[in-house]
């Protein structure tokens, strides 16, 4: 039993780095992830596969799960192929309130996604004003321009190939990209290169793909990166 169990551990390993030697690995990046989580409401989530964040990977069979603490719920997934989009989605419902963790397991090697854990609050009690106030009332997460950034940073698969410590997920290739902890950009600059970073011409031979983000994701991910250091973005 034991050398079975050892066989398979080696199996599984020379597995992997065979996987990792054919440059099986592949960007996870969730979008549209919305600030508030409700408890016993399903949260649908939308995300693309790109391997070596270029290629667009389809026919996988994905998995969604969420944790908190000991708890482990998991979701539905489906491939979805709407007006030329393709892509996969899927929907959770957490049982309770409380911080829960998503990860997207793509189905494609061990590439998934990990987003930052996430307070799930009760409900909404309706009042009037604008979203905020009614999402302050009741008492759900508001984030700031940056927060949302650090949060999108982690979904949207940035963490795949750079690390960042205020974020703090370690990602499949992390280290093929720069750090970007201390680094500061031009705000315009940064939107230019994000939106489309062949501008930049490559380094080592190395070119940030083009991860197809919209202006919404942009903002905060330049608040996110250009927030000052040492300073811990808050979620409040
Ligand atoms: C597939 C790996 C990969 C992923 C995923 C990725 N990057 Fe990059 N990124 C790179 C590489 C490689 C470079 C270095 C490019 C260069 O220097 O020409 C880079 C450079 C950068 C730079 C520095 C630009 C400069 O002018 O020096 C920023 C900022 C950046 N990435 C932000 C992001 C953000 C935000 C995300 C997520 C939305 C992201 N990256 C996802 C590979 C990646």
């Amino acid at each position: 039993m034991k050398r079975l169990a050892i066989g398979i551990t080696a199996a599984m390993l020379v597995a992997s780095i065979a996987a990792f030697a054919s440059g099986g690995w592949a960007v996870v990046s969730v979008a549209k992830v919305p600030d508030a989580w409700i408890a016993g409401k399903p949260l649908q989530l939308t995300w693309q596969v790109r391997q070596h964040g270029v290629t667009r990977i389809d026919g996988l069979r994905p998995t969604l799960e969420a944790r908190s603490g000991s708890h482990r719920v998991e979701g539905r997934t489906w491939a979805f192929n709407e007006d030329g989009q393709r892509g996969y989605r899927g929907t959770i419902t957490f049982p309770e309130p409380g911080e829960w963790q998503v990860t997207v397991h793509s189905g494609f090697g061990r590439s998934r996604a990990v987003l930052l854990p996430w307070r799930v609050v009760d409900s909404i009690t309706p009042v009037r004003g604008t979203v905020e106030a009614h999402l302050e009332t009741a008492g759900l997460p508001v984030f700031s321009e940056a927060e949302r950034g650090r949060r999108l940073f982690a979904a949207l698969g940035c963490v795949t190939c750079h690390v960042h410590r205020e974020v703090g997920i370690k990602g499949e290739v992390s280290g093929y990209a720069p750090e970007l902890t201390d680094r500061r950009f031009e705000a315009e600059y940064l939107a230019r290169f994000l939106a489309n970073p062949s501008i930049k011409p490559p380094t080592d031979g190395k070119r940030m793909p083009n991860l197809g983000l919209r202006d919404k994701d942009i903002a905060p991910l330049i608040a996110f990166i250009n927030a000052s250091s040492g300073r811990r973005v808050t979620t409040r």
